[in-house]
């Protein structure tokens, strides 16, 4: 079994999703003890935005002038994403939504003919067999009857994103209110621990 594991906080060493994500691959390791993981920090090694090179490289027709490393690593990404059986993702709330470096990496696995496909019927996810785990965090409260819960374009558009690929199997590991003061900080990260620690396979 394949796990992969992404980060894309850039707070380093004092990041709350980057604990909890690892908290979480812990986790799956004592449930699957086989486990192969694969990591990506996107904030270390982002991948580029996406260019009309990468679009023609994917259609066989890449542009010499334009190959880069990174139009190299644009299939890898994708092998990495395709081959996992589970997907860790550590993904804070940046302005109401994911850090940008998490969108380029929604980029790169959201292709159509490989994650997803158009039929005569509408769009269909490809991705279903997968099992994803969302390691969210967010400085103030969006969640249950929060007021603030149109603000969130995280934990919703992730949900939208990850259900076009077809994935049902999607739970969220919530820490919120990191930003209010220590006391909220500290209950935040306390239950998305426990919250963590009771996953099941
Ligand atoms: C650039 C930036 C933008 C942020 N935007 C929001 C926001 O819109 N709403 C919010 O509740 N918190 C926001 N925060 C707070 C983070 O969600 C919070 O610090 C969280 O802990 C970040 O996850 P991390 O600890 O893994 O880096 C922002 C933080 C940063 C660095």
């Amino acid at each position: 079994m394949k796990l992969l594991h992404i980060d894309a906080s850039i707070l380093g060493h004092n990041s709350v999703s980057r604990q909890l994500s690892t908290t979480i691959v812990e986790r799956m390791r004592s449930v699957h003890p086989a486990l192969q993981v694969r990591y990506i920090d996107l904030a270390r090694e982002p991948l580029d935005h996406l260019t009309a090179a990468h679009l023609a490289a994917r259609g066989g027709t890449p542009d010499a002038t334009t190959v880069s490393a990174d139009l190299r690593r644009d299939r890898q990404v994708l092998e990495d994403f395709l081959a996992a059986d589970i997907i860790v993702i550590g993904a804070p709330m940046y302005n109401f939504s994911i850090p940008s470096q998490l969108k380029a990496w929604i980029d790169r696995i959201a292709v159509a003919g490989e994650t997803f496909r158009y039929t005569e019927n509408g769009a269909e996810g490809l991705a279903g067999a997968k099992k994803v785990i969302v390691a969210s965090t967010r400085g103030g409260y969006y969640g249950g009857q929060s007021p603030a819960v149109r603000l969130d374009h995280q934990e919703q558009y992730l949900r939208a994103l990850f259900g076009f690929l077809g994935i049902t199997d999607l739970t969220f590991v919530r820490a919120e209110g990191l930003n209010i003061g220590p006391e909220q900080r500290a209950a935040g990260i306390a239950a998305a621990t426990a919250q963590a620690a009771q996953l099941s396979a």
